[in-house]
């Protein structure tokens, strides 16, 4: 079992498998594209899965596939399948802007993949292009409406921002529970490569606007996950991420891997320790020893609401948000 220096469990590994994306979302993206990791720096699949067999042989539980833009990387499907059938028990899902579920989505499931977060920040085309930067409302919702008909499990993400969407949050809510997704509100984060006027809505803003329309429960937090549950009159729950409050981190369980092979503690922090090497000439201890050290230094919070607040200069498209 892999345990921290602040006797949390890490059972939950988060594997960004490309940085690139096909949407330039204003709280991920910098306006103007940059340039790539080039391709030949990717680890295979086949080495991120000796990586993985790691993890799993440690103590991993729960793997989530992020990006960018997972879907961007060819036979995403393959790498499912070799995970699953070396643990057909590990809770397995995907991060996605949905932009390519259209077409992919029953690959996916057959591939063993269980569930999915998406992104609705809008049901509006013009805030969507505004906010990803292109016009991509479409396909996504296509996209949605197709992992919900192929079986898949969907929760939904929406980060409320001023003078953006935030007088969308009970039409994106009620659009999820009509489709019996579970929606999760996550408070803006800010960091570095983000454009600098947004201004994201805290939870006891966005628990004012849904006040005023339904009367709801605190149901508190619900095992390692980072979100806040509230239950609604009619059993429907909403989650919101508050990345700000003080005990946010307190039950963290989580790691990231970088499609390059870097491993990150914490989302909030720079730091990180490569496992490329060791993975590249087949040092499975080499490799272990590396896990074992990122989770013995994870932080036991982060800055984004403390006294020493800084901007994040840690890239979300890079870890996978
Ligand atoms: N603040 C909050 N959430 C963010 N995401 C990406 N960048 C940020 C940010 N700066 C979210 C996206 C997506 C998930 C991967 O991370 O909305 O749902
Ligand atoms: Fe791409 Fe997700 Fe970042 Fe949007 S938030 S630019 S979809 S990685």
């Amino acid at each position: 079992m892999l345990i921290d220096s602040y006797d949390r469990v890490v059972d939950y590994l988060r594997i960004s498998v490309t940085e690139r994306c096909n949407f330039r979302c204003q709280y991920c993206m910098p306006e103007k594209p940059f340039s790539w990791v080039p391709k030949e720096n990717l680890l295979t699949f086949e080495e991120l899965f000796e990586f993985v067999k790691i993890a799993i042989d440690e103590g991993v539980k729960k793997i989530r596939i992020t990006g960018g833009e997972p879907l961007l990387r060819e036979d995403l499907d393959k790498f499912i399948k070799m995970i699953y059938d070396y643990e057909p028990t590990i809770d397995l899902a995907m991060t996605s802007n949905a932009y390519l579920l259209k077409g992919t989505a029953q690959k996916l499931i057959d591939a063993g993949l269980k569930r999915i977060n998406v992104s609705i920040d809008t049901l509006k085309p013009e805030i969507a292009l505004e906010i990803a930067q292109k016009d991509v409302l479409k396909n996504v919702l296509e996209g949605v409406d197709e992992a919900l008909k192929v079986g898949l499990k969907v929760k939904v993400n929406m980060v409320p921002m001023k003078s953006i969407n935030a007088d969308e949050i009970i039409d994106v809510l009620e659009y999820c529970k009509a489709r019996n997704m579970s929606i999760r509100f996550i408070e803006y984060m800010e960091n570095s490569f983000a454009k600098k006027e947004i201004k994201g809505l805290k939870s006891n803003e966005l628990l004012a606007i849904l006040k005023e329309k339904y009367e709801f429960e605190d149901e508190g937090f619900d095992g390692a996950s980072p979100s806040h549950y509230y239950k609604m009159k009619d059993g429907y729950r909403f989650g919101i991420i508050e990345p700000y409050e003080d005990d946010f981190c307190k039950k963290c369980n989580r790691i990231r891997l970088t499609a390059e092979g870097q491993l990150i503690p914490c989302l909030y922090f720079d730091e990180a320790m490569s496992i490329r090497e060791s993975i590249k000439r087949g040092d499975i201890k080499g490799a272990a020893l590396v896990l074992k050290e990122v989770v013995r230094t994870k932080p036991e919070k982060n800055r984004w609401g403390g006294e020493d607040a800084e901007v994040s200069k840690r890239a979300f498209y890079e870890t996978g948000g």
